[in-house]
């Protein structure tokens, strides 16, 4: 999510007006995608870079988390969300780490895993994999799978499937330090949006545009058809509640 600043700039609003309202966006995206059986969802929240700006700014984004994680939780269960969060903890102080600890527990029956990103870097979850790697005493001569296989235990939840697809908004064009290891065949969707301007018609439009990629993952188009690391590369749980047909085209044609 991007653009909360920008937002309340231009209208003449402190940047945390912006944020703030950054968070109704994020609500009504976790419903639209409750609603739709979407089974995992991945909010980047606060980047490790993100922890250089105005120490207010951070504090008043800390507090806000804060807040979100408290008000959110009845909901949240209601709808069998289940929290999640990904990131540096260390990184985070003990009353955003403690309003985590909470959300997680109070939240852990729900079937469809919302993950905060927070004091996430794509780079040092990489290195932390590397470790892992390096750890578990594979070498060069283990089967290659085997070495990923390790390598995936070092990342922040080993049990998150890569991102079938990824929107980023306020118009920019790059990861900055996101999913960097998982998106090697990720989509994408690129938003002009602001993101307190991110709705759901918005959100429909993204995924309508990920319904007609074709995706191979180098495969040929005559592979990839019969394939199933292509129709279920990421073997999600089939989705509690059925996607509201009416507004994505039928992706099986
Ligand atoms: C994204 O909005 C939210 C966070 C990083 C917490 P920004 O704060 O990056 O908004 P812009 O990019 O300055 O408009
Ligand atoms: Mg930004």
């Amino acid at each position: 999510m991007d653009g909360n600043g920008r937002w309340a700039q231009r209208r003449g609003l402190p940047r945390s007006e912006g944020h703030t309202r950054g968070v109704d966006t994020v609500r009504s995206l976790l419903t639209r995608c409750r609603t739709l059986g979407i089974p995992y969802v991945t909010v980047y929240a606060l980047s490790r870079e993100n922890l250089k700006r105005p120490p207010q700014e951070v504090k008043f984004l800390f507090e806000l988390f804060i807040r979100f994680l408290k008000s959110e939780l009845p909901e949240l269960e209601r709808q069998g969300i289940r929290l999640g969060m990904i990131g540096d903890r260390q990184a985070l102080p003990m009353t955003v780490r403690a309003a985590l600890d909470y959300g997680i527990k109070k939240t852990s029956g729900g079937e469809m895993l919302f993950t905060l990103a927070l004091a996430y870097s794509g780079r040092e979850e990489i290195m932390r994999a590397a470790r892992a790697l390096t750890a578990s005493g594979l070498d060069d001569s283990a089967p290659l799978e085997a070495q990923e296989k390790a390598f995936r235990k070092g990342l922040y939840n080993p049990e998150l499937p890569d991102p079938d697809l990824i929107i980023r908004t306020s118009g920019e064009l790059r990861l900055s330090n996101f999913f960097l290891f998982q998106s090697a065949y990720t989509e994408f969707y690129f938003s002009d949006k602001l993101w307190p301007d991110f709705d759901n018609a918005e959100l429909d439009r993204a995924l309508v545009h990920y319904a007609e990629r074709s995706r191979r993952f180098g495969l040929t188009e005559a592979q990839a058809v019969t394939n199933d690391a292509c129709t279920g590369h990421t073997s999600h749980p089939p989705p509690s509640s059925p996607p509201d047909a009416a507004i994505l085209p039928d992706i099986t044609s």
